[in-house]
């Protein structure tokens, strides 16, 4: 089952409640939240305060995306905020394996997620414990960039190491995912989509998700 998670980067803020409340008739599986800090990534996009007020609107998990620096200082935050898997970047913490035992600890499922000039084989190691993997697509940051080709090779090689190491794996793609590619991403292995703008395009949110799953 592939699953489609809407980035709320790209929604109009103005009426995010009452797009959040739609999403899951609209086909969303998860609510994909991209948490950027201005220091790990060149942008600030919002905080835990949002995650809380929109946390009882759906029964959607709440797939908390951190782009932030040193993640193990928030991640009780995120969890007390609602958040049903945490992702942390690779790159943000110097003990992603201690951090990654820290966030199962809550009962919340764990994700590491790769810039696309880290290698695969850096987390190796790590597959059997780990929940989800997050391919980036994009140099993370700023929704509506360009799908960055040499990451399909990437999705791939974490297929083949979750044939071998952990067959339940989630393996997430996220950033320049739309209807011309996502058949691609998926044929890799992928199976939770991220997708930001392809997803809010023009407030079409039902026909975009549903656009997008037809094309596989
Ligand atoms: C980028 C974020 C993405 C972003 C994707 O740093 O992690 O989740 O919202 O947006 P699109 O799908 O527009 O590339
Ligand atoms: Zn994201």
């Amino acid at each position: 089952m592939i699953k489609i998670a809407p980035s709320i980067l790209s929604a109009d803020f103005s009426k995010l409640g009452e797009d959040i409340k739609d999403l899951e008739r609209y086909g969303a599986d998860l609510v994909h939240i991209d948490i950027m800090d201005g220091m790990f990534v060149p942008n600030i996009s919002f905080g835990i305060p949002i995650i809380k007020s929109i946390r009882n609107l759906t029964k959607l998990p709440f797939d908390v995306h951190l782009m932030i620096e040193e993640p193990a200082r928030y991640i009780e935050d995120f969890v007390k905020a609602g958040a049903d898997i945490i992702t942390i970047h690779y790159e943000a913490d110097r003990h992603i394996d201690r951090t990654i035992n820290y966030i199962k600890s809550f009962g919340v499922k764990a994700g590491i997620a790769l810039n696309p000039a880290t290698p695969v084989e850096n987390i190796k190691h790590l597959m059997p414990n780990l929940d989800m993997v997050l391919i980036m697509t994009v140099n993370p940051g700023f929704g509506g960039q360009k799908y960055i080709q040499y990451c399909s090779e990437k999705i791939k090689e974490v297929k083949e190491l979750s044939n071998k190491f952990n067959k339940d794996l989630m393996i997430q793609v996220d950033g320049g995912i739309g209807k011309d590619n996502i058949k691609a991403v998926v044929d890799c292995g992928a199976n939770v989509i991220v997708a930001g703008s392809a997803a809010f395009k023009d407030g079409m949110i039902e026909q975009n998700i549903q656009d997008l799953r037809g094309e596989f």
